[in-house]
Order: structure tokens, then C-alpha cells, then sequence
């Protein structure tokens, strides 16, 4: 039955595309229709509105194939399967928002330049939308047999992290710094950091060999794992003193002036986690990565 349904001409492809088009596209115009876009404040909270409607779509393309290796059910090949409409459905919300960008830094350029224009955000956003367009275009055929399949995946891989990445640093700082409290941010730093937490946890899976036997390099990396896990809950507690570390010398706080991300305080208690992970496979990762027929 649940085959059946997911197999379905209807919710496959092309129709699921429209499905989802038909749907955000709904949502967005009610909304347009309650606001009055002479006000700056008001395309200002149409550039979140969209991007609210489009993390959720790029969220669940970075945790696809771990979700898939995981969990391995006719849902999850569904969405494996999809993932490239579902990509496209990101593209069209996010196509909103560049709207909306454009309309206020056009028409209130004064407000734009005022409140809004931040030379790093700015490199930040751009080279994500260069990254979507890129990867919007060799999403289909007629591109895509432009690139190598290495250069495809290159792009495609990283383009995913970058537009991974930029939402889900918005909403971190959101939540532990601005400690706005609002259930969205939350929601969707939530989202954002179990999505790759789930790639890492899916590699590890990946190259770990049954049987599983508890030995100090196995202890210490859960342990480092589970650091990460309270590392990614008390932002707030670590972030100041963190943040002031690494920007105190003078090179480190010029680069946080245009570098995107950088110093990447969002993305420590991933790194952390990928680390107990690291440690945690030991030998069998060693093994398994030096012959990988075993892989
Ligand atoms: C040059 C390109 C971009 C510009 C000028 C830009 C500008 C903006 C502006 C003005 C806001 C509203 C801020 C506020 O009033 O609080 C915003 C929010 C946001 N943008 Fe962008 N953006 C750009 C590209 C991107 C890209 C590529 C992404 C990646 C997904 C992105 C993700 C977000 C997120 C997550 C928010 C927060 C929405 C919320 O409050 O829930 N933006 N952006």
C-alpha cells in the first residue's frame, strides 16, 4: 500500500514539483495580499516569510541520504528519489525571496543601504544565490552534460553545504545570541543542526563493521559526541568567550569583516561531533578507508 502510494505518478517528479509549487506559491501570495510593499518593512518581512518557506525544503536535502542509509524504507527512497524536486522547490521559494531583495534594495534603496546592507552579509547571500543558480541550471540535462560527473557532484555537494549553512548560522545566532526566543528559530536551528548531524552520524554507521566491541578509543569518542550534543544546546553559555578568543588578533577580525561564516562559531558542535566520530570508529575507519571495497 505505502509502495503504491509513494510510487505514484502524483507524487513523483514533475507533479510533486508543481504540488509543492502550487502550495508555497498559495501561501506566499495570501500573505503578499495583507501587506503593502510601499512600506520597506513590509518587503523586509516578505524577504523572511519566503526564506521561512524555504529552509525547511534545503534542510531536508542535506539529510536525504543519511536519512535513506539509516533508515532504509520505501519513505526514504521516495524522498532520495525526489531530491532533486525537492531542491527545486527550495529554488522557487528562494526565487521569492531574491524578488523581494531586489524590489527593496530598487525601490527603498535608501532603507536598503541604511538597515539592511552589510558587506559580509552581502558576499554571504550573493555567492548562495550564484551557488543556487549554478546548481538550479545543471539540474537539468542540457547543462548538466556540460560538467564531469566529478565537477556535477563538486558543485552539487557544495552548494548544499553553503545554502545548508547560511540558514542554519542565521538561526544559531538567532537563538544564542539575539536570544530572540521565538519558536521558529528554534525550531529551525533544531532542524538545521540534526540534518548534518545525521550525515555524520550516517558516515559513521557507514564504516563501522559488526561486531561492535567497547574499547577506550569507542568510549572516548561517545563521550567527545555527547559534548557536542551539549555544546550544540548551551550556545549561549560558550559564545562570548569563544567569539573573543578567536577574534582577538587583528587578522581574525578583519576576516570576520567579508569572510563568510568565519570564525564559524555555529558550526563548532558539528565539528565536535564529526571528531567523536572520528575517534570513535578508530581502527575500523582506518581499515575500511584504506580498502574500499569494504566501504
Ligand atoms: C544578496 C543576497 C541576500 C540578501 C541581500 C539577503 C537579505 C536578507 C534580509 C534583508 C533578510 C531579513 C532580515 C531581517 O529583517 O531580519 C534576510 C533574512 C534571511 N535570509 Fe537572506 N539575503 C540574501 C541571501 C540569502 C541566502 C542565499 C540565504 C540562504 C538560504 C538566505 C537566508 C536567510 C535567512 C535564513 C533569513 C532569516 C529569515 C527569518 O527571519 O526567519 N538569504 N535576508
Amino acid at each position: 500500500m505505502a509502495k503504491r502510494l509513494f510510487r505514484s505518478k502524483w507524487l513523483n517528479e514533475w507533479i510533486l514539483f508543481a504540488l509543492l509549487a502550487i502550495f508555497i506559491n498559495s501561501f506566499m501570495i495570501m500573505k503578499l495580499l495583507t501587506l503593502d510593499l510601499a512600506s520597506p518593512h513590509a518587503v523586509a518581512e516578505m524577504i523572511q516569510y519566503s526564506v521561512r518557506w524555504a529552509v525547511p525544503f534545503i534542510f531536508l536535502v542535506t539529510a536525504t541520504s543519511a536519512l535513506f542509509k539509516l533508515f532504509p524504507n520505501e519513505g526514504f527512497l521516495w524522498l532520495l528519489r525526489n531530491r532533486r524536486y525537492v531542491g527545486l522547490s527550495f529554488a522557487m521559494a528562494m526565487a521569492w525571496q531574491g524578488a523581494f531583495i531586489f524590489i527593496v534594495s530598487s525601490t527603498h534603496s535608501e532603507h536598503y543601504y541604511a538597515e539592511i546592507y552589510l558587506l559580509r552579509d552581502e558576499l554571504e547571500g550573493s555567492s548562495g544565490y550564484l551557488l543556487l543558480a549554478a546548481m538550479t541550471l545543471t539540474s537539468f540535462g542540457f547543462f548538466r552534460r556540460r560538467l564531469t560527473p566529478q565537477q556535477w557532484t563538486f558543485l552539487h555537494r557544495a552548494g548544499v553545504y553553503f545554502l545548508w549553512a547560511y540558514p542554519f548560522s542565521v538561526y544559531w545566532w538567532n537563538v544564542f545570541y539575539y536570544q530572540t526566543q521565538h519558536w521558529w528559530d528554534i525550531s529551525f536551528y533544531g532542524l538545521g543542526f540534526a540534518a548534518f548531524a545525521l550525515r555524520i552520524i550516517a558516515w559513521g554507521q557507514l564504516m563501522t563493521a559488526p561486531p561492535i566491541h567497547w574499547s577506550l578509543h569507542r568510549m572516548i569518542g561517545t563521550g567527545v559526541m555527547v559534548g557536542a550534543f551539549i555544546l550544540a544546546a548551551s550556545g549561549h553559555l560558550w559564545q562570548p568567550l569563544v567569539s573573543g578568543t578567536l577574534l582577538r588578533p587583528a587578522w581574525s577580525s578583519e576576516l570576520e569583516l567579508w569572510l563568510p561564516f568565519w570564525p564559524f562559531e555555529p558550526f563548532i558542535p558539528l565539528f565536535m561531533l564529526g571528531v567523536g566520530m572520528r575517534i570513535r570508529l578508530g581502527r575500523t575507519y582506518r581499515q575500511r578507508h584504506l580498502t574500499p571495497e569494504l566501504a
